[in-house]
């Protein structure tokens, strides 16, 4: 399915990558979850604050949609520097890289997603710069060649990947500070629809806000996104007001079900289950079959079936669980069935 019109997907809408975007927390104290992130990163804020020293580079590491850029923002407001938005992709040539590292000011964040798509050119320029602060740049061929060392502004380098194992192994050992998103709970994500609600000034129940996080497979910018739209169904079908009944109504219209899965989801399990009898069957292969792409498959839609126990990754492919059978209402296959309990031993007369 395209991305970009699938309702769960987790990619950048234009909406969503406005910094100016209003629900993105700005501080610690307004972000909802990921406490042991948010504890570890206070502690090495408020020491490169005390010693008056640039923060050591930082890697964040997870599935899309859970606020990697939102917590490179909320560094950068919090050690008073400015924040500079950029991503793998789209720092082409060494020249591009050498452009956003001089305009920097010192003790600014620089913040790269998608980090493991840098070219391995580009990354030959930035080993110099995270770890000795220098450019070190040769122009020209030849007799012509010449070398340059240009020193840089002590800057922190926050990188983005969905997967930390995708980075070179260089390029991850230069970050000092390495720290792994997880998928939200349920509870955290109502708190965050509840305050985003508050923000957009949509009236919402708290069990509605419940329900649409419970269908928001464990990511605030579905969450978020399924809030904006449960809202649209509100004004139209419940004066504006968003209810338990209408944001059910809205999500089932949506194709969104109780679990959060959506089509693309079912028809990979479905997949699994009807072509390749369960599995194992290989990511390519799976791919291939639903018309999705591989990394989409990895990045998106396994993260969350795995959570939730419908999915199982093993050496020779992906396998559905008997919960995945049992959620698409079909019959569990006896060797994923639990081993019938021993009979219970006859007690001998005495
Ligand atoms: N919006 C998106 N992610 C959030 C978070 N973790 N806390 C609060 N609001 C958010």
């Amino acid at each position: 399915m395209d991305l970009e019109n699938r309702l769960t997907h987790t990619g950048y809408t234009p909406e969503d990558r406005e910094t100016e975007n209003p629900l993105r927390p700005r501080a610690f104290s307004e972000y909802i979850g990921q406490e042991k992130v948010k504890e570890n990163l206070k502690i090495y804020i408020g020491a490169a604050l005390s010693r008056k020293e640039s923060l050591d580079h930082v890697l964040l590491y997870g599935p899309p949609g859970l606020g990697k850029t939102t917590l490179a923002g909320i560094v950068a407001n919090e050690m008073g520097v400015n924040l500079r938005v950029t991503s793998g992709p789209a720092i082409e040539k060494p020249g591009d890289l050498a452009a956003l590292l001089t305009n920097l000011s010192p003790g600014d964040v620089l913040f790269i997603d998608e980090v493991h798509r840098l070219s391995r050119q580009v990354e030959e320029i930035l080993y110099p710069a995270m770890e000795d602060f220098a450019l070190d740049i040769i122009t020209g061929k030849g007799q012509m060649a010449a070398s340059y060392h240009l020193p840089l502004p002590h800057f922190t380098l926050v990188g983005a990947t969905t997967r930390a194992g995708q980075l070179s192994a260089p390029l991850r050992d230069r970050f000092g500070v390495v720290l792994r998103l997880e998928l939200y709970n349920p509870q955290e994500l109502g708190k965050i629809v509840t305050r985003s609600a508050k923000i957009l000034g949509a009236d919402i129940e708290a069990d509605a806000a419940l329900e649409i996080a419970s269908r928001s497979r464990g990511t605030p910018r579905i969450a978020n996104r399924l809030l904006k739209r449960v809202r649209d169904f509100a004004e139209v079908m419940s004066g504006g007001v968003i209810t338990l009944n209408t944001a059910k109504i809205a999500l089932d219209r949506m194709e969104i079900d109780e679990l959060g899965l959506d089509q693309s989801d079912r028809r990979m399990l479905s997949a699994i289950i009807q072509f390749y009898g369960g599995g194992p069957v290989g990511l390519e292969t799976l791919a291939a079959a639903i018309g999705e792409e591989a990394v989409t498959i990895e990045d998106v839609n396994e993260p969350y079936l795995m959570q939730i126990g419908f999915l199982s990754r093993t050496p020779r492919g992906r396998c559905a669980t008997a919960a995945a059978y049992l959620h698409l209402g079909l019959p569990v296959p006896a060797a994923l069935q639990p081993a019938a309990a021993p009979p219970e031993q006859t007690r001998l007369p005495e």
